[in-house]
């Protein structure tokens, strides 16, 4: 249906109306700016809603989303919006979530030439790679999937605390935390993996410690 998309502007109507209900200077605050709490770096996937699924409200969420929940430090798209939410925003938690079911993880497990989406699925080719061993050793597929999901949102958690930003902010003010979580299409439940945070920075800055700069040393005083 051609017009199938004006759908979309009766619902932007009533949305507004119910807005108003609700609040009538809801607009007025919306447009007066943003503190979000929580930036969440999810999946495109359309079944994954990153406000509805959490219940957040407009101005609570820092939303970023790509194809399988991916922070590489090459994609200025990913590395600007986590700049941006704990240098500008000081958002308290970043949430990485992956969801079972995933296509690109799903797509990252299949050998076949995809084109354009090779380079990208090749960051997932990557985690299996890094954790072979586990993976290879799971003989249900559909078991080897939801672990690739899960050690999915394990490694993008460990490259957002690669990040000095997120390093250095940590040094200072305590936050921001790092949480990997998996949605789950089958319940609708948010699984939280438990990501040691903590020890995953103690762990990682033998290798990728960032914050011995001098601004972070003299503000730290
Ligand atoms: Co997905």
């Amino acid at each position: 249906m051609p017009n199938s998309y004006l759908k979309i502007f009766e619902n932007n109507a009533k949305w507004i109306q119910e807005k108003l209900g609700e609040d009538a200077d809801f607009f007025k605050k919306l447009a007066s700016g943003q503190k979000p709490e929580y930036l969440y770096i999810g999946c495109a996937d359309s079944r994954v809603t990153a406000e509805e699924l959490m219940g957040m409200k407009p101005g609570e969420v820092f939303v970023h989303r790509n194809i399988a929940n991916i922070v590489n430090t090459l994609d200025m798209n990913s590395t600007a919006v986590i700049q941006y939410a704990v240098e500008h925003l000081k958002v308290k938690h970043i949430i990485i979530c992956g969801h079972y079911g995933c296509g690109g993880v799903k797509a990252a497990m299949t050998p076949q030439d995809l084109g354009l989406l090779n380079p990208w699925l090749r960051l997932i080719r990557d985690v299996y790679r890094l954790h072979q061993k586990e993976l290879d050793a799971i003989e249900n597929e559909h078991e080897r999937y939801n672990k690739l999901v899960e050690l999915n949102v394990q490694e993008q958690c460990i490259n957002v605390i690669k990040m000095a930003a997120v390093q250095e902010r940590y040094i200072l003010e305590e936050y921001p935390l790092v949480h990997g979580w998996v949605f789950d299409l089958e319940t609708g439940k948010l699984i939280d993996l438990e990501i040691d945070f903590e020890n995953i920075l103690k762990d990682i800055q033998k290798v990728y410690d960032l914050t011995n700069s001098e601004w972070v040393m003299n503000r730290k005083k």
